[in-house]
């Protein structure tokens, strides 16, 4: 125990000071401007009033939420992925789905699910300190996080429902929030699932091979006692500004190399010169215990809540196995969007979705053909190509 605790210190320390040392301002190039504000300087850059607003989930996680408001009456909350933040939906500016949608006079909410950089705080908590502050996955994001702003955004505009965005992991949220909670159907007008994610069973390589794998490095990395992943002040993001802010190196290292592979291949869409705006706002910090739940949907191809083992789970779920998350309940209204070149939210793996859902308004595959899993919400022709998908929904639902 007393190793464990002085290793886990030995290892802060080291980080600290690698980042500082390694990697002192002065040696790397400076961000450009949009990395550097946070979306209240985003917001107020790209010509709208933001509010900054704090709400307290059930068990004690205090999460921020920026407001544009606007004066059409249905809010539009916008939720995430992993290891990232409200910022993904504003980062393009004006060009960007947040001010798109404030520029059409929509009442915007940006949620941040717990441990991200916005919303490392608790009642109780602290995230230096506990472990137990970062034991959460999609789950605790979707019942706790997205139910408590939901009501929050109920409660401040007096509205009876929201439109609820989600992208990626934040479209999981969605649905374990109105598959565990049925009474929050009522409240979600309509869901927009952006490049959604419930299933896992078709993923490609490399991203299959590391899912594979990803129990034994967890093993292997348990020394270290990670809870916190790419937090935004550690030392993988100074890693991360540091190697991918070099120029046209840096694109082909960390885009064509590092990120495209996970995510599917398309240069045309994420462009040299917004790399630095990106590396200013990602990765914004999230739970190693999110990962491996997504790890264990691939490997059991079931979409269910996290598997403890069948001791514990015997205990909470009363089964040895997780019961599957029941889609059926989740009657509000939902609409999946699909990108062909999606190397996470599979079309595949969504068709899938799609068949447990039982009130499905809209099914779109996007008909570009290199559209991957970041373009929902950093493709620069978004304007031209998402958006007369998914404005006509917020028209309709609203
Ligand atoms: C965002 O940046 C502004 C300055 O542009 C600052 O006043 C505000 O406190 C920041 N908000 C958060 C949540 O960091
Ligand atoms: C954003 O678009 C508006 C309206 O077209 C324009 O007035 C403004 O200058 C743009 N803002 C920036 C920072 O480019
Ligand atoms: C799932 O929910 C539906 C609709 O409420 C119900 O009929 C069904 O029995 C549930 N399935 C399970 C396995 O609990």
């Amino acid at each position: 125990m007393k190793i464990k605790i002085t290793f886990a210190y030995l290892v802060i320390i080291v980080n600290s000071a690698l980042a500082s040392s390694l990697f002192p301002t002065s040696l790397t190039t400076p961000l450009p401007e949009d990395a550097l504000l946070n979306f209240t300087g985003l917001g107020v850059k790209y010509g709208h009033k933001v509010e900054e607003h704090s709400v307290v989930t059930e068990d004690g996680y205090i999460l921020l939420v920026f407001r544009i408001p606007g004066k059409r009456k249905t809010p539009v909350m916008l939720m995430h992925g992993t290891g990232d933040s409200s910022d993904s939906y504003i980062i393009r500016g004006n060009r960007s789905l947040a001010i798109s949608l404030a520029n059409q006079d929509y009442d915007v909410w940006a949620v941040n699910g717990r441990g991200n950089r916005y919303s490392r705080r608790h009642v109780r908590l602290n995230p230096d300190k506990n472990s137990a502050f970062w034991d959460f996955s999609f789950h605790e994001r979707g019942y706790y996080d997205l139910a408590a702003t939901i009501d929050y955004i109920l409660q401040i505009t007096g509205e009876t429902g929201v439109i609820s965005v989600g992208h990626s992991q934040g479209t999981t949220n969605n649905f374990v929030l109105l598959s565990s909670r049925p009474e929050y159907n009522d409240k979600v007008k309509l869901c927009i699932a952006l490049a959604p994610v419930a299933f896992l069973d078709n993923l490609v390589l490399p991203i299959s091979l590391l899912a594979a794998f990803g129990p034994t490095i967890d093993g292997l990395l348990s020394p270290l006692q990670l809870n916190e992943i790419g937090g935004y002040r550690g030392i993988e993001r100074s890693l991360f500004k540091f190697f991918c802010n070099q120029g046209i190196i840096s694109y082909v290292v960390c885009v064509i190399i590092g990120i495209f592979p996970g995510q599917g291949y398309d240069a045309k869409r994420l462009e040299p010169s917004f790399l630095p705006v990106a590396l200013g706002h990602v990765p914004a910090g999230d739970s190693k215990k999110g990962l491996l739940h997504h790890n264990q949907a691939v490997l059991s191809k079931r979409f269910a809540p996290y598997d403890y083992g069948p001791v514990k789970n015997k205990k909470l779920y009363g089964h040895t196995v997780p019961p599957e998350y029941n889609l059926s309940q989740a009657t509000a209204k939902i609409a999946l969007i699909v990108g062909k070149n999606d190397h996470l939210s599979r079309v595949r793996d969504v068709e899938k979705l799609k068949m447990h859902l039982p009130n499905v308004v809209k099914y779109h595959v996007m008909q570009e053909n290199e559209w991957n899993h970041l373009d929902f919400v950093w493709g620069n022709d978004m304007p031209e190509t998402l958006f007369p998908v998914i404005f006509p929904l917020f028209e309709k639902y609203s």
